[in-house]
């Protein structure tokens, strides 16, 4: 069916495709009767994919990454789209429109995406209004980034205040440092300010007796000995990594849009990012979460993450080149692989390759 579908979505303006998807799902939403339907046509269950992590049960690894549904507007249709969880947002305090369009290319030669949305979001308060008109059989995670006009001091704050308004309403949030498109952003990664942001991130959670586990994003073009010094406070704030976001890098691109500024997903961040994954596995030595993304197309790409020692997956760019019944393919796919080589449950792979 998307085979028949894509090629007239990729005649139209990236974004302006997106939004056309974005609502579908709201008409389905509004129609809960069309729940059962896509259920039927995307969901897959099978004991073998089934996981307990830091409390959260996941029916399967696939999860959906952030920045598909900015600002909790499709929750509910995408629950029942097969994936094991989903990552909402980015989301920062105040609304704000991001940067000017165009801003999202397809590089279709190379199975890849750039963008430099820059946040756009409807706020933190329309957001949690958004995502509480309904609840939720499967994780439900938040992206939270940092307002473009919030002053370089006052950055972490941002942080804080997102996660204080989301604290009952989600299973883990995501504290985002690398997105590329708000300038600054990425200066996290710099020892000094990371120090700085895991003890704000620490004094709340201490405050609060917060529950809810949070997950740190790095990007892409981080170095190995970058991501080794950053590993022991994020081993000490976290509690667990996601590896990793968007690259700047531009090598061994064919397409016309490879030029554009933003951050480049898709099939080239693959071989990049499965290496800060294995290198995380082998220096926490295996004792600390990984969230594996980037470039993952089909069920080889999610064994290998996983055998790198990435617990759970994130997919959002191949959704956009193989369509929505991706994730019933890879789940489907995944469990046939376990079920063929003996295994009885997928967290019997995770790390084998390291
Ligand atoms: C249009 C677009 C918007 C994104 N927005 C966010 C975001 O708000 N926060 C974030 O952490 N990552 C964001 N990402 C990055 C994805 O979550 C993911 O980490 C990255 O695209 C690599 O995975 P992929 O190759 O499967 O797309 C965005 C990606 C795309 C393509």
């Amino acid at each position: 069916m998307y085979k028949l579908i894509k090629p007239i979505l990729f005649q139209i303006d990236p974004e302006k495709a997106h939004g056309m998807t974005i609502n579908a799902l709201k008409f389905v939403q509004k129609y809960p009767k069309l729940l059962p339907v896509i259920n039927q046509l995307f969901h897959y269950e099978n004991e073998q994919l089934h996981q307990n992590i830091k409390g959260i049960y996941f029916e399967n690894p696939i999860g959906l990454a952030a920045g598909f549904d900015k600002s909790c507007e499709v929750p509910k249709a995408l629950e029942h789209a097969g994936f094991g969880a989903l990552e909402l947002g980015g989301i920062t305090p105040k609304p704000q429109p991001g940067n000017p369009k165009p801003r999202m290319y397809r590089l279709v030669e190379d199975a890849a995406l750039i963008n430099r949305m820059g946040f756009n979001n409807l706020g933190m308060n329309k957001a949690l209004s958004n995502l509480r008109k309904y609840s939720y059989q499967i994780p439900i995670g938040l992206n939270v980034g940092v307002n473009k006009t919030t002053s370089y001091d006052a950055r972490y704050e941002d942080y804080i205040k997102v996660i204080d308004t989301f604290k009952n309403d989600v299973t883990f949030f995501t504290v985002n440092i690398s997105s590329p498109n708000t300038k600054n952003l990425q200066s996290f990664h710099d020892k000094d300010e990371f120090s700085q942001l895991c003890e704000a991130i620490q004094s709340y959670k201490d405050k609060q007796n917060l529950r809810v586990p949070i997950f740190i994003k790095l990007t892409s073009d981080l170095t190995l000995d970058g991501l080794g010094q950053m590993l022991e406070p994020i081993t000490q704030t976290f509690d667990g990594i996601i590896l990793a976001n968007t690259t700047q890098q531009r090598d061994h691109l064919n397409s016309t849009n490879r030029h554009e500024t933003g951050g480049l997903s898709g099939k080239p961040l693959f071989n990049r990012n499965l290496e800060l994954i294995s290198y995380a596995y082998k220096q926490t030595n295996g004792q600390f979460l990984i969230i594996g993304t980037g470039g993952i197309f089909n069920t080889t790409d999610v064994i290998t993450m996983l055998r790198s020692g990435a617990s759970l997956v994130q997919i959002y760019s191949s959704l956009v080149f193989e369509g929505p019944g991706l994730t019933q393919k890879l789940n489907k796919q995944l469990a046939q692989y376990l079920k063929s080589n003996g295994y009885n449950n997928v967290s019997e792979i995770i790390g084998l390759d390291v």
